[in-house]
């Protein structure tokens, strides 16, 4: 395949559990070769979500095939400046828990650059790290991550071709990143002592390495995009011997997957015919019914013309395509020809099953599809996947402590159990230091705030208690951002609630913009569930609908079913993702959008709407977006 459009040599995993693997096997594969050569192997490792499945596997390599660190030498990229060693965020910690003390590597064989210096001491500090690297005659392999906004170590943007290693001011994006990491973005260190862009350029084998849609712009901006100090990953185009290591997800943006008929010929399937279709339409602005055989041409589709026929037919086979996703009937409209709906007629009363990772996403990313199934008379019950407590403010907890405690003092309710708990509760809220993990009794408190919210958005849209579920999935609840892997535990939670319910309709979350995040998580949980279940009867009976979570939304041409809301669904909507009243004004993971999540929703829906007006499609007011998934 001809990939002139990319500047950097790219190889796309399926997923980044392979593509971790194939990093890792690499690493190794060095650290032998070096051993057998007498000589030492310098690595320089980097922190953060990426590279933590290259660390699993070397790991397991070390325990199960017997590959020895004794030999390896490594350079860390950064580390936040101030930082203790052992505070939950520094990036020494980070390491040891994560390589360093499960492998044999020699404590004095490890660098990771110290967070505790006075401000006098930096620069000297700095200059001696890459004297070490230098010693060593540089860096065999530098594993990088890349951030948001392109950078590399913590060379933010700006960061200079020749920056050498030194004191750096975080960039705001980077910042917000870390928030979830710090409790807050007011936590988070305004400086870091990054390695300069030079020294990494120096190694003599780089390999950056990428998960996740949220990674997909700024990846195509450093492999496909012109060298740009703003953009510091794009230095690597000049480096003799790097790779790019992604998965599908961070790929979505290359031109090999957005728009593959540039690169090579290609089979003209219905997806791609769609995705070029769309494509073609919403660049040159012009609606799908008036796109002529020269637009074909001008934008590389000629090909597609020569074996498919006329724009004229091309674009009426699409229109149609499009115009079959749209319906205001999500669980099948009854007695009505089914052939080209996106439901099923029968049965013409469903039970549909919408799983909710955080106890907000339901009504947050399909509340009007929600409320039209409440309203067309299915059978809806909604599972609360997680209590997604770590989410809810400390001042917010703290008033609900004290409200139990002054109710109870109200009416006498004497229960000396229940007054020691809030109270306790209430002294630790109050005197709480920074990033310190709430105690189990605080946890509950905030997963039942949370628990109380998603009840009376049920009850506004109204669905009945028993068909509520609250399954507070177990690898959730460690009181930090970091969770548990899933267990067999939360398979079986999940499991077990289909069984029950044998719905006809599954709804969940299809998030994959952070492979480590919760909802991928949540989705990851209910996949195995299903997959353990499909053989059964009901399964038969069952489709299963993805929605995208409060960020993103499915590309145009990837929607299988889109349900338009009037005016007024919208403003309802609005209500219910009111009745989260912890989640507004100001969360605690606000992430990089300043807008609240009902906000975030009607953009997202209106866009939508937007999207299907501008292909020609009829002019809704919003739109919630489905894609089925078929197991
Ligand atoms: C970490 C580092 C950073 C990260 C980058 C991506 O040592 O230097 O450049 O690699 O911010 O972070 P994740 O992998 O968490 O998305």
């Amino acid at each position: 395949m001809q990939l002139s459009y990319e500047r950097i040599p790219t190889l796309i995993y399926a997923n980044s559990d392979d593509a971790s693997l194939s990093v890792a096997k690499e690493i190794a594969t060095l650290i032998r070769q070096k051993q057998q050569e007498g000589k030492s192997a310098i690595l320089g490792l980097a922190t953060g979500s990426s590279p933590k499945k290259v660390y699993v596997e070397l790991i397991r390599m070390h325990k199960k095939e017997g590959l020895s660190f004794n030999n390896v030498i490594t350079f860390n990229l950064d580390e936040y400046y101030p930082m203790q060693p052992d505070a939950l965020q520094s990036y020494i910690r980070f390491m040891k828990e994560h390589l360093f003390d499960h492998v044999d590597i020699p404590p004095d064989h490890y660098h990771v650059p110290d967070g505790t210096l006075s401000l006098e001491q930096v620069r000297d500090y700095c200059m001696e790290y890459e004297r070490r690297i230098d010693s060593y005659d540089g860096l065999d392999f530098q594993l990088l991550g890349i951030g948001r906004n392109g950078h590399i170590g913590f060379n933010e943007p700006g960061s200079h071709e020749n920056s050498r290693t030194r004191l750096m001011t975080l960039d705001q994006t980077t910042r917000v990143d870390a928030a979830m990491d710090f409790g807050g973005l007011s936590k988070v260190p305004r400086r870091a002592i990054t390695m300069g862009v030079q020294q990494i350029m120096k190694a003599k084998r780089v390999v950056l390495i990428a998960w996740g849609e949220h990674k997909a712009d700024i990846i195509y901006q450093a492999v496909q995009g012109p060298v740009t100090e703003m953009v510091p990953a794009s230095y690597l185009q000049g480096h003799h011997n790097v790779h790019v290591v992604i998965d599908e997800s961070a790929a979505a943006q290359l031109t090999r997957r957005k728009a593959p008929w540039l690169i090579d010929d290609i089979e003209w399937t219905q997806p791609m015919i769609k995705k070029a279709v769309t494509n073609l339409s919403l660049s040159i602005g012009k609606p799908i019914l008036k796109l002529t055989n020269k637009d074909y041409n001008d934008y590389g589709l000629s090909d597609l013309l020569a074996q498919q026929g006329q724009a004229y037919d091309m674009n009426i086979q699409v229109f149609n395509w499009l115009q079959h996703t749209i319906t205001g009937w999500p669980g099948g409209k009854p007695n009505a020809d089914d052939t080209l709906r996106p439901e099923r007629a029968h049965p013409v009363k469903k039970r549909s099953l919408i799983f909710s990772p955080h106890p907000d996403d339901d009504i947050i990313s399909m509340g009007g599809t929600f409320q039209r199934l409440v309203d067309q008379g299915h059978e809806v019950h909604v599972a609360y996947q997680t209590s997604g407590n770590i989410a809810v403010a400390d001042d917010e907890a703290l008033r609900f402590a004290d409200f139990v405690v002054e109710f109870n003092e109200k009416f006498d309710i004497t229960s000396a159990e229940a007054d020691k708990i809030f109270k306790n509760a209430a002294r630790f809220l109050r005197t709480k230091k920074d990033s310190e993990k709430d105690t189990e009794a605080v946890r509950h408190i905030k997963g039942l705030i949370r628990k109380s919210e998603a009840k009376a958005t049920c009850r506004f849209v109204g669905i009945p208690s028993e068909q509520i579920h609250f399954l507070n999935m177990p690898f959730y609840e460690t009181g930090v951002v970091q969770k548990k892997n899933l267990a067999e535990k939360d398979y079986e939670v999940i499991a077990d609630l289909i069984e029950k319910i044998k719905p006809h309709q599954i709804y969940a979350a299809g998030d994959l913009a952070d492979p480590h995040g919760t909802h991928k998580v949540c989705l990851d949980a209910i996949m195995e569930a299903v997959r353990r279940l499909k053989n059964k009867d009901f399964m038969k009976d069952c489709w299963m609908w993805l929605y995208k979570g409060a960020w993103a939304e499915w590309d145009i041409d990837q929607i299988e079913m889109a349900v338009p809301m009037s005016p007024d669904q919208v403003m309802k909507k609005r209500l219910g993702i009111f009745k989260h009243q912890s989640q507004k004004d100001g969360v605690v993971f606000q992430g990089a959008d300043a807008r609240e999540f009902w906000q975030r929703a009607e953009d997202r829906n209106r866009n939508t709407a937007d999207l299907y007006n501008k292909l020609g499609l009829s002019e809704y007011d919003a739109m919630e977006a489905f894609v089925r998934w078929k197991f």
